[in-house]
């Protein structure tokens, strides 16, 4: 049986009071009082729920508005420290300039470089950024005033890749850093001018040597065999060791290095809002397990060869660094306690990441740009031939006789500038930049693209033209200081002996023995970066090239 309710009557009391009246009327009167009880027991839920609400929402409002206001006095303070700052365009609340770091942003910057000078600021969501668009601003700051602009952004990623800034990379400046610092560019120097990266880097050239030799003729595009290629040649220099390319260990070191890259160029949202480093975004989840898997490999390794060291037979960087860590200790240097395992693993970890990816492009752009310009690689081969037997590879001795490779190299480097702007650089204390304030603190994006692409400085900057490093009588010309590559000061690259003695072998060796040609039909190779590269990385262009064996 079915009763319905003919009327109801509720006085309805002020929002979380209680009904003083509710009042219902039914065909069944037995009904009428479990109902009564029933709606009255509801309306008193409803009106504590109401009441919660109210208070709930009285509560989301004062948080609201604080926020609002919070965000809105940092903003308008933000604002009026920007008067003393470098000038630079509107920025919002909260995302600030957020929309001009997407792409490459190093081109964004020359564009914004000429309407607010050649040093300006940005808001990176809610960090400064002041960016130094110009060689003079550059060296400025971190060469003048190095100290000063030598201090290094502390992200999420950072953190998590360097166990808390103990690389070199991404550590800050301080006095262990500073030692880390100062036993790695021992140790690079020391096996960059060595015998073992010669021995090293012809191995893993001569395993290229015969893939290119089978593919003759054909269009390749050459970026896995360079990537196999620097890889075995990164490995030597860290573990001592080649591997083939069907081993385990040299396909995980494959597998992770090329999801760092990719992971690395995208970030976490956490390091521009560190608020939110707390969410398990799945970024970081992924980022935390590999990096656990990779730092063990490393562990392993660096175990095993503070195990077998032998100070009479230094077989990699690693050796070095272990040699003048040990020197340290004995010489009882102030700084030596606090570098720790983590800190020495981590130095083991730069060997390679900071080594692969900016030595794979370096190749990859000296291909292709020989492949675009015929002239550039006879003149190369002539004067290879003329210093070189062509029955031995070669070394590190012949540089000094091959001014024509040498100016080469610098004008890959230059006009393929891997690393656009740097890896950006913090200021360690309030300081100043040609007459504007720059708060401890500050993110510093040197755009070291603007350097080596200046017309005003380099004439015809888009042209590719070795001839620029070489005087009339083809000598060397004393390296420009506006060719930055590397950046410049206190975090200037330390591997850049070994940078430079991998790719002179590398390029020598290839050249030596193929001709790289443009396949036939095909027009002019698209020599503007890559944007899949975005603001961190400038990479050639997807190309292919054809081998021909030179006779
Ligand atoms: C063509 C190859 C390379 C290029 C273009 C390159 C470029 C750079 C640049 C632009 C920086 C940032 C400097 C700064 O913050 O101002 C850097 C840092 C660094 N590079 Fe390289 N690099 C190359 C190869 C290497 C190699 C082979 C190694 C190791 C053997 C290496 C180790 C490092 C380290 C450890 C840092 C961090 C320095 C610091 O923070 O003080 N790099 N590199």
């Amino acid at each position: 049986m079915t009763s319905r309710v003919k009327s109801y009557k509720v006085v309805v009391g002020r929002v979380g009071e209680i009904p003083p009246v509710c009042t219902f009327v039914y065909q069944d009167q037995v009904r009428q009082q479990s109902f009564v009880t029933t709606v009255s027991t509801f309306s008193c839920f409803t009106a504590k729920a109401k009441k919660t609400m109210a208070s709930w929402t009285t509560w989301l409002m004062t948080v609201l508005v604080g926020l609002a206001t919070l965000v809105l006095v940092s903003w308008v303070l933000d604002i009026i420290k920007r008067r003393r700052m470098p000038p630079g365009p509107f920025f919002w609340p909260i995302i600030g300039n957020i929309f001009m770091f997407g792409g490459q942003f190093y081109l964004t910057f020359v564009e914004l470089g000429k309407k607010y000078g050649d040093v300006f600021s940005l808001k990176l969501g809610m960090r400064d950024v002041v960016v130094l668009n110009s060689l003079d601003v550059i060296r400025e700051a971190l060469v003048k005033k190095g100290a000063d602009f030598a201090g290094r952004t502390q992200t999420a990623t950072g953190d998590l890749i360097s166990e808390g800034g103990k690389d070199i990379v991404m550590g800050d400046f301080n006095p262990t850093w500073k030692l880390q610092r100062k036993l790695f560019h021992g140790a690079v120097r020391a096996y960059a001018t060595g015998r073992t990266l010669e021995d090293k880097v012809q191995g893993a050239l001569n395993d290229v040597i015969d893939e290119f030799s089978s593919l003759e003729g054909k269009a390749v595009d050459v970026e896995a065999h360079v990537f196999k290629l620097v890889l075995n040649v990164v490995c030597s220099a860290t573990f001592g060791h080649r591997y083939k390319m069907e081993d385990e260990d040299f396909q995980f070191l494959m597998r992770m290095s090329q999801k760092f890259f990719e992971l690395g160029a995208q970030g976490m949202l956490a390091d521009i809002y560190p608020s939110l480093a707390f969410l398990p975004t799945p970024t970081k989840t992924t980022f935390t397990k590999m990096s656990n898997e990779f730092f063990k490999y490393f562990k392993r390794e660096l175990d095993q060869h503070i195990q077998t060291f032998d100070p009479d037979n230094l077989r990699d960087i690693t050796d070095h660094f272990i040699k003048l860590q040990k020197e340290a200790e004995e010489e009882g240097d102030a700084d030596i306690n606090s570098l720790t395992d983590t800190h020495i693993r981590q130095t083991i970890v730069d060997i390679f990441g900071a080594a692969l990816d900016t030595t794979v492009q370096s190749m990859r752009w000296s291909i292709v740009l020989l492949a675009a310009h015929p002239e550039v690689q006879e003149k190369l081969a002539a004067e290879l031939d003329s210093v070189v037997e062509r029955n031995r590879q070669p070394s590190l001795a012949d540089r000094s006789a091959l001014p024509y490779m040498d100016s080469t190299i610098n004008e890959v480097l230059r006009f393929g500038i891997v690393v656009p702007l740097s890896v950006p650089h913090a200021t360690t204390v309030d300081t100043t930049l040609m007459g504007y304030e720059i708060p401890k603190g500050t993110w510093i994006m040197p755009n070291l693209w603007n350097a080596v692409r200046d017309p005003e400085i380099w004439g015809d900057p888009n042209v590719f033209r070795p001839e620029r490093f070489l005087d009339d009588d083809g000598k060397v010309l004393p390296k420009p200081s506006a060719l930055m590559p590397f950046s410049a000061g206190r975090r200037a690259c330390p591997g850049e002996p070994m940078a430079r003695a991998d790719i002179f072998l590398l390029l020598a060796g290839l050249v030596q023995k193929f001709k790289f040609s443009l396949p036939e039909g095909e027009g002019p190779p698209d020599l503007a970066p890559d944007p899949k590269g975005a603001g961190l990385f400038c990479i050639a262009c997807p190309y292919k090239v054809v081998m021909t064996h030179r006779k």
